[in-house]
């Protein structure tokens, strides 16, 4: 077998199944999991209607490439939510089946394993499959801790000179999972500037782009780019890809259907090395990703319904715990350190308790630099509907002042 596999952590949800095994949670409470990240809101009926009666297609393969009305609906997006100049569909936009799959072929494409001691960069926390990815490519990852006192940013100044010639592979995560950060116009000035300096391809992981609680959609990779005039490469995109998803934007995460756009010559090979893998999207869910990508009325309503639980959560949850509202994204990152619990220890006496399930944010992080930087924080997502969510806030504030008074 392939020994990077050994290498692998098991998921978060595999170690939360082991801190409640054996627990019968409070039969007077029904469950709510504000644990796993996955959309519960409808999918709209037009997407369901278009998936339907599109299934003509299904007796002939599809092309990797996906199809030219596909590439055009996404090209056509792009240039819509990020007010940049059309991108060419043929060459810089590429259809995926869920970004997660590309999140991590894309290593697999990109590091030479050849090289001495090969390194992918993530932040910390974050989404577990970077760190994967790396393994199975023949690298090592290399951490750099989220910080609170900068809104939960990571900071790029801090890693050693060393280090940066042997990064192969930038991940980053904008909204993050699981702190909601958004990178600025300088951040991404700085990391461009590392980017043309050493030579290492940015995959920015951009999937919770459309659920954000204030007025500005967040800054996009590709908007960044372009406003910042890159003319290092043959392009403004040049060493960068970014992954996108209707999975959250538009509550579809069955359905498997994402894109990947950006730098010609990364997608190029991206492509090669998909047809291999055989990385084709059913006819199908392109026909009703077609029809996503073309509606931004479900993505507003989607997106009111995340502001309003938020708007009433947040409060309460304040009152017992240190947690504010995120940029964007659907999840509240919290430090429970008030409630003298550690983060295991909150998830497990509350699911025992008042059958609330969150998950706590050492899981999702790795101890780098002497500590681990989810420590002591929960990851709530807020993807029920709103009743739900306020029901297990109101539960949560009821257990955080039950240990007050133990
Ligand atoms: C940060 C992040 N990236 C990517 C994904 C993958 O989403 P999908 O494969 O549904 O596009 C997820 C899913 O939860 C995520 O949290």
């Amino acid at each position: 077998m392939n020994p990077h596999l050994d290498k692998l952590h098991p998921y978060p949800f595999e170690k939360l199944r082991q801190l409640f095994a054996g627990i019968t949670p409070n039969p007077d409470y029904t469950a709510i999991s504000l644990g796993i990240g996955e959309p519960k809101h409808p999918t709209p009926a037009f997407i369901q209607k278009a998936l339907a009666h599109n299934l003509q297609g299904l007796a002939n393969y599809p092309t990797t490439h996906g199809s030219d009305a596909l590439r055009a609906a996404i090209a056509g997006w792009i240039e819509r939510r990020y007010g940049i100049p059309k991108l060419d569909a043929a060459t810089m936009v590429l259809p995926v089946n869920g970004s997660r799959e590309a999140l991590f072929g894309i290593a697999h494409c990109v590091v030479d394993a050849s090289k001495t001691a090969p390194l992918v960069m993530c932040p910390n926390p974050f989404y577990q499959i970077y760190e994967g990815a790396a393994f199975l490519a023949g690298a090592e990852p290399y951490f750099v801790n989220s910080d609170p006192a900068r809104n939960f940013g990571c900071d790029y100044a801090s890693v050693p000179d060393a280090i940066w010639p042997r990064v192969q592979l930038l991940y980053l995560c904008s909204p993050g999972n699981p702190t909601g950060a958004t990178l600025t116009l300088d951040d991404w000035q700085q990391l461009f500037a590392l980017a043309d300096t050493h030579g290492f391809i940015i995959a920015a992981d951009e999937c919770y782009s459309e659920i954000y609680h204030g007025s500005m959609a967040p800054l996009g990779a590709l908007e960044a780019a372009h406003a910042l005039g890159r003319s290092g490469g043959a392009t403004p995109y040049a060493n960068l890809i970014v992954f996108s998803s209707l999975s959250k934007r538009s509550n579809v995460p069955g359905m498997r259907s994402g894109f990947v756009a950006g730098d010609p010559a990364v997608i190029k090979k991206f492509l090669q090395y998909r047809t291999y893998c055989g990385g084709a999207m059913a006819p199908p869910v392109q026909a009703a990703s077609i029809a996503a990508w073309g509606d931004e009325a479900h993505v507003q309503e989607n997106r009111n319904k995340y502001r309003e639980k938020f708007t009433l959560v947040t409060p309460m949850l304040k009152q017992v715990m240190d947690v504010d509202l995120p940029d964007a994204g659907f999840y509240l990152w919290a430090d429970v350190r008030r409630t003298g619990l550690t983060d295991t220890e909150f998830a497990r006496r509350l699911y025992v308790d008042f059958n609330v399930t969150v998950l706590p944010g050492s899981y999702l992080a790795r101890e780098a630099h002497g500590v681990n930087p989810g420590q002591n924080r929960i990851r709530m997502a807020l993807v029920a509907e709103v009743d739900e969510g306020v029901e297990a806030a109101q539960r949560i504030v009821q257990f955080c002042s039950t240990l007050k008074k133990s």
